[in-house]
């Protein structure tokens, strides 16, 4: 593929993940409910630009210099995305109240809710400071907080 070739799948693969209007599917094992999404930047978002960050590195008509570079673009597209996530936080609060959880499961949600941002915000300063070695590990410990609020009170909600 040239250079100009890539170029090209990039930026359309990352301009259709940007339209408002082509969301991308629950994940399995969250059906879709229906409603608009919850979360109109999932860490499925975050993946998909991890995976195009390492598959430039197997790009042959790339120089090192050209490799960076667009790395230092990808990381910089994640740091967005992840701060994105973190302002979606107030949406899944915004949930609470017809989830009808008693005051104990209350703070646990409100918990993971706070976590889950928190992990963003660190997400997005490490993909700011370009330290691509640290995204993948945070991306795994997000999704499992991501995880383990849906086991505990995706059933309470519809
Ligand atoms: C604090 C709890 C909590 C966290 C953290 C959380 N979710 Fe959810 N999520 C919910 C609840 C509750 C629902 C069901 C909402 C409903 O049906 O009213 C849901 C639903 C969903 C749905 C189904 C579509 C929808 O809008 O109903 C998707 C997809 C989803 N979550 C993705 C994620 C991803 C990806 C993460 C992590 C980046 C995440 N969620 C983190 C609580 C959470």
């Amino acid at each position: 593929m040239t250079q100009l070739n890539l170029a090209l799948v990039i930026g359309a693969t990352l301009l259709s993940a940007c339209t408002a209007t082509s969301q991308p599917a629950a994940p399995a094992g969250l059906p879709d409910t229906g409603q608009p999404a919850l979360h109109a930047v999932s860490d499925a978002r975050l993946r998909e630009l991890m995976d195009q960050m390492n598959a430039l590195m197997f790009e042959r008509f790339m120089t090192q210099p050209e490799i960076d570079r667009e790395r230092r673009i990808h990381a910089q597209k994640m740091a967005d995305a992840a701060e994105k996530l973190g302002s979606a936080i107030d949406a899944i609060l915004s949930r609470l109240p017809a989830l009808n959880l008693n005051q104990d499961e209350q703070l646990t949600f409100r918990a993971l809710a706070g976590k889950l941002g928190e992990q963003a915000h660190a997400l997005n300063a490490q993909a700011k400071l370009n330290h691509i070695d640290n995204i993948e590990p945070m991306l795994d410990q997000m999704t499992a907080t991501c995880s383990s609020c849906h086991t505990l009170f995706r059933k309470f909600g519809n």
